[in-house]
């Protein structure tokens, strides 16, 4: 990654050339012993996700020219949990949704126990590749940091996806689906959700990326808090683009969030208040930036394409 980039499109289209070049290289070199997984995996892994997580990781560390393939594998890990959990999340026994990425979901290009296997595989290599070891480390002690690292991070990334985390949120989730009583579910709730099925990864990607960059205890802890304000956030987005955005621009249908009835920031309580809420979070969010004093602006930049977006 050039530092110097301040377009920020074309510093997310790096991270997501990074990212391709990385899995394409793992899947490829690799392959699993049967032919229809194989095709899986590349079809899931190599579709056009934004890349928005491993994104959020180099803006957060691209100050650190150290460990840069530390810091690869861990956006590449981040990336295919975050896959996993979206190729299960459309499962029928889920959200049932049939499009992905612009393209039909993995169960119905392949069919349920794939897409199920493949989620497994995803999440297990993520884990592996977390786990690799590193040569390239200069002197003395360096390798025993790169060691301590690794397992950190790992402790944080198992922590975050688990029934601590992001499968709690997912499971939460489901218990809310047809419940007639939307204007029941208080928005503490619901947050609750938001904040474990997206704001735990968001935030474990903030955390992992400032133990590699070496960032102090006063700055990790601002990453917590903003990983939280920022996966609330993205998930309240989420959220009204299923209402107001087409299918085709988002590529994933819509009104998903309606057919299961389900409790959102679009329906339990009203735009205008909706809109409040979001602006705060991204207010919060840079100021927590702020409090950061990166060396650079590519964060916050990065936040301002993510509160902008469109799908
Ligand atoms: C979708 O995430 C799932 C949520 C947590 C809202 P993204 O919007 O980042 O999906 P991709 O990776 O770009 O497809
Ligand atoms: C996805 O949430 C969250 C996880 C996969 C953990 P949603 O179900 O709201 O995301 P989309 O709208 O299908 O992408
Ligand atoms: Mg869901
Ligand atoms: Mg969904």
């Amino acid at each position: 990654v050039n530092y110097n980039v301040v377009d920020i499109k074309n510093f997310l289209n790096n991270i997501q050339n990074i990212i391709a070049t990385k899995l394409s290289e793992i899947l490829k070199t690799n392959p699993a012993p049967c032919a229809r997984l194989q095709q899986a995996l590349e079809y899931t892994a190599l579709s056009d996700g934004k890349r928005l997580r491993p994104a959020l990781m180099y803006a957060l560390a691209d100050t650190t020219v150290k460990h840069q393939n530390l810091l690869q594998n861990a956006a590449c890990a981040v990336e295919l949990v975050h896959t996993y959990s979206i190729i299960h999340d459309d499962l029928p026994a889920m959200d049932d949704d049939d499009f992905r990425r612009g393209k039909p979901s993995c169960h119905i290009e392949f069919d349920e126990a794939t897409a199920i296997l493949v989620g497994d595989s995803l999440q297990s290599l993520a884990f592996y590749l977390l786990s690799l070891s590193y040569h390239e480390c200069d002197n003395n002690n360096n390798n025993i940091n790169v060691l301590q690292k690794q397992i950190k991070i790992i402790n944080i990334l198992s922590e975050a996806i688990g029934a601590l985390g992001m499968v709690a949120g997912q499971s939460l989730e489901l218990s809310q689906q047809n419940n007639e009583y939307h204007n029941a579910v208080n928005l503490e709730a619901l947050n609750q959700i938001h904040k474990l099925k997206t704001g735990k990864l968001f935030t474990a990607c903030l955390q992992i990326a400032a133990i590699i960059a070496n960032l102090n205890s006063e700055q990790y802890d601002i990453t917590t808090c903003l990983g939280y304000k920022l996966g609330l956030a993205f998930q309240i987005q989420d959220d009204i683009l299923d209402c107001l955005q087409n299918s085709e621009v988002l590529g994933k249908p819509t009104h998903s969030d309606l057919k299961r009835n389900l409790p959102t920031y679009a329906n339990i309580i009203n735009s205008e208040e909706a809109h409040d809420i979001l602006n705060n979070l991204w207010t919060e969010s840079y100021q927590l930036i702020e409090q950061l004093k990166l060396p650079s602006t590519t964060l916050k930049n990065l936040v301002q394409y993510i509160q902008n977006r469109t799908y």
